[in-house]
C-alpha cells in the first residue's frame, strides 16, 4: 500500500517550501523504498526553489541522504530491505552511448524511479536531482540506492551523495589533483572545502582557498587549504600568482556558480593549467571570454557532473576513509534539524552561519 509522509516541497518560483504531505507509491520493478535517516541541505535546494534549475514546480527537495532500505520491487537485486544506503543522482544505465563506451561516470540515461510520487491531490512531484529526500520515505531506482559500512552515521554518511562527493571528484577525477600541484578553490562551502580537502590527501603542495567570507576561510583551512584570500578585500588572481611564484595554479576549481568567479579561476591558472566547473550556473548566465585567451593560455576548462564520480566505486571508498579517521565528513555537519526547518537553513546557507545543515528524519 502507498505510504502518506511528509516532505519539504518546493511549490512556486521564489516561495518559501512547505511541508506537505507526499504519496509514495509501493516500489514497482526495479525500484526501492528508502526510510530516509539523513539528509545535507545543499545549495542546489536552494537553486530548485529559485526556479533556476528549471520550471516543473512543485518539487520535493532534498537529495544529499542516507537511510534503510524499506521495501523492494521486483527484480531487485543489488539492495534488500534494511540494507544501509546512501542515495545517489547518478545510476549509469549500462545502456546509453557513454556507457558502452565505458564512461558511465557520464551516463547520458541515468536511472530514476519510473513511478511518481504525488501531493496528497494527485499533484505530481518532481524529486530534486531524481531523488527528492527531504522525506520520511522516498521512491528511487535501485540503482540509486548504494551501499555503504553502517557504520557511518547518517548525517555524515548522506552528504557522500552529492555536495562532499561532488567536490571531492571535481578535485580528483576532473581536475585530476595529484602529489606537487598548486590548487586554488573558489567558493569554500561544502563544495568547495571538499574539494580543498581532496587536494590535500591526493598530496597538493598548495591548496589556495578563495572566498568572500572570512569565516568560511577560516573553516577551509581546518580542511587543509595552506593559503586564503578574501576575494572581497583582495584581487584573487593577482593573489593566487603571488603564492604561486607569479604563475598560477595548476588545477583551479570553481564552485560558486558564477561568471564573475569562473573569470578569476580561468585567469589564475598558469599555463596549460586545468579550470574545473562544479559551481551550477542558472540559465540566464553568460561567458565572454577573448578567444585568444582560451587558446593561449591552453590547458583545459572542464564542467564536473558530479565530480566525475562512480556511486558504486566512490562512495565506499569515501566511507571508508571517514571511518578511518582520515576524511573528516563530520566537520561538514554545521547543524543538525527537523524536516520543518528547511527554509531557516536555506537563510543560515546564504548569511554563511553553515557548511551543512542536515535534516534528521
Ligand atoms: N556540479 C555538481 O555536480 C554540483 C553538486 C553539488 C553542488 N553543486 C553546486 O556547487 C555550488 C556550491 O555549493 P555549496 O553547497 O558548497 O554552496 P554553499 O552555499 O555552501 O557555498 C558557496 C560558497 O561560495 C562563497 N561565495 C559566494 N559568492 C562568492 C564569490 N563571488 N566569490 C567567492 N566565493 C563566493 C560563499 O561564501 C560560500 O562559502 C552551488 O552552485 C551548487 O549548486 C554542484
Ligand atoms: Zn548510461
Ligand atoms: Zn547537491
Amino acid at each position: 500500500m502507498a505510504s502518506e509522509v511528509r516532505g519539504v516541497v518546493a511549490t512556486a518560483k521564489g516561495a518559501p517550501v512547505t511541508v506537505e504531505t507526499v504519496i509514495v507509491p509501493d516500489p514497482g520493478p526495479g525500484e526501492v523504498v528508502v526510510k530516509v535517516q539523513a539528509c545535507g541541505v545543499c545549495h542546489t535546494d536552494l537553486h530548485y526553489r529559485e526556479g533556476a534549475i528549471n520550471d516543473d514546480f512543485p518539487f520535493l527537495l532534498g537529495h544529499e541522504a542516507a537511510g534503510r532500505v524499506d521495501t523492494v520491487g521486483p527484480d531487485v537485486t543489488n539492495v534488500a530491505p534494511g540494507d544501509y544506503v546512501v542515495l545517489a543522482w547518478r545510476a549509469p544505465c549500462g545502456r546509453c552511448r557513454s556507457c558502452r563506451r565505458g564512461r558511465s561516470w557520464y551516463c547520458f540515461d541515468s536511472a530514476n524511479a519510473t513511478q511518481t510520487m504525488t501531493l496528497a491531490d494527485g499533484t505530481p512531484l518532481s524529486p530534486a536531482l531524481g531523488i527528492g529526500a527531504f522525506v520520511e520515505k522516498t521512491l528511487v531506482a535501485a540503482g540509486q540506492a548504494v551501499k555503504v559500512d553502517p557504520a557511518a552515521r547518517p548525517e555524515a554518511a548522506g552528504l557522500i551523495g552529492c555536495g562532499v562527493m561532488a567536490g571531492f571528484g571535481a578535485a580528483l577525477n576532473t581536475g585530476g589533483v595529484s602529489r606537487g600541484d598548486t590548487v586554488a578553490v573558489f567558493g569554500c562551502g561544502g563544495v568547495g572545502d571538499a574539494a580543498i580537502a581532496a587536494s590535500a590527501m591526493a598530496g597538493a603542495r598548495i591548496v589556495i582557498a578563495v572566498d568572500v567570507d572570512d569565516r568560511k576561510l577560516q573553516w577551509a583551512r581546518d580542511f587543509g587549504a595552506t593559503d586564503t584570500v578574501n576575494s572581497r578585500e583582495t584581487d584573487p588572481v593577482e593573489a593566487v600568482k603571488a603564492l604561486t611564484g607569479g604563475f598560477g595554479v595548476d588545477v583551479a576549481i570553481e564552485a560558486v556558480g558564477r561568471p564573475e568567479v569562473f573569470l578569476q579561476a580561468f585567469y589564475a591558472r598558469d599555463l596549460a593549467g586545468t579550470l574545473v566547473q562544479v559551481g551550477v550556473p542558472s540559465p540566464t548566465m553568460t561567458l565572454e571570454v577573448p578567444m585568444i585567451e582560451f587558446f593561449g593560455r591552453g590547458g583545459a576548462l572542464r564542467p564536473s557532473w558530479y565530480g566525475d564520480c562512480l556511486p558504486t566505486r566512490d562512495f565506499p571508498i569515501l566511507i571508508d576513509l571517514y571511518l578511518s579517521g582520515r576524511f573528516d565528513l563530520d566537520r561538514f555537519v554545521s547543524a543538525t534539524i527537523d524536516i520543518d526547518h528547511v527554509e531557516d537553513a536555506f537563510a543560515a546557507m546564504q548569511r554563511g552561519d553553515v557548511l551543512r545543515s542536515v535534516v534528521v528524519l
